[in-house]
């Protein structure tokens, strides 16, 4: 039996049940919802989509689950493609985006149920490929590395990848660890924790340029330049990181 970072069997069909029951949990009420939750995805997902420039492109988002990301960008983006490996999760995403965007902006998202190992996309045919809190779900490495593998592909020559992960050195990490062992915590199929330099050699062995990182330790912008210098290195600690990286030319 493997274990996997959080102290649980790794367990595909675990993670996919996992997903199918959350969708119906999350119709009335979800993580769009968590302020917590929602703030470090504006911290860390937003930040890095805003640093690549969505505004008129075409983006595809793997792993969608609840549609969060689709409600906010719907408008800018010029079209939004969202696939999840859960029909269910699939479905939930339609229900929301329609009983929630106006028709303009909701005719702008589609959604599809695909496997992110096996993208059913022709080569190059987005601008910006996102992936948040997804591949860390995906307990074979292999299956990762063919996710990551097909972001790169589908993405124009010149386009932007970003995939944000937990941080195996993550603040939070070793009491998740501890709460989900205790049963305080669900266990929301938490599969690998990578390291920030992992993820960065796991986007070149794909053939992507690393550009940026972040995580939710960000340094503060309004701080002196001398004290953002001294806490840089925290950043490295954050609890959701990812980097946005991009496609060469
Ligand atoms: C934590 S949720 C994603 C959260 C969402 N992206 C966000 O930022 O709020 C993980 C999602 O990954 C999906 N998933 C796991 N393995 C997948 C795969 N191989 N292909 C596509 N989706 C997958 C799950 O079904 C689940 O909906």
């Amino acid at each position: 039996m493997t274990m996997n970072d959080a102290g649980i069997r790794t367990d595909a069909q675990k993670v996919f049940d996992t997903y199918e029951h959350l969708a119906t949990e999350i119709l009335r009420k979800g993580y769009r919802h968590n302020p917590i939750y929602m703030a470090r995805k504006a911290i860390v997902d937003w930040e890095l989509m805003m640093a690549a420039g969505i505004e008129g492109k075409r983006v595809l988002n793997v792993g969608c689950f609840e549609p969060i990301d689709e409600l906010l960008w719907a408008g800018l983006a010029a079209e939004w493609v969202g696939i999840d490996l859960s029909p269910r999760s699939i479905e939930t995403a339609q229900t929301i985006v329609q009983r929630t965007l106006v028709p303009a902006l909701a005719e702008k998202v589609r959604f599809r149920v695909m496997d992110a190992q096996a993208l059913e996309f022709p080569d190059e045919s987005f601008d910006v490929v996102v992936s948040f809190s997804v591949i860390d779900h995906i307990p074979d490495p292999a299956v990762r590395h063919r996710a990551i593998l097909e972001m790169g592909r589908v993405v124009r020559r010149g386009g932007a990848v970003i995939v944000t992960v937990p941080n195996r050195f993550g603040y939070f990490r070793a009491l998740h660890r501890r709460n989900v062992r205790r049963g305080i915590v669900s266990d929301v199929g938490y599969q690998y924790f990578y390291a920030p330099g992992e993820l960065r050699a796991e986007l070149r062995a794909a053939g992507l340029m690393p550009i940026r990182y972040t995580s939710d330790l960000k340094n503060v912008n309004d701080l002196p330049k001398y004290v953002r210098a001294l806490i840089r290195p925290l950043e490295w600690f954050g609890d959701r990181m990812g980097y946005l990286a991009r496609k060469p030319t």
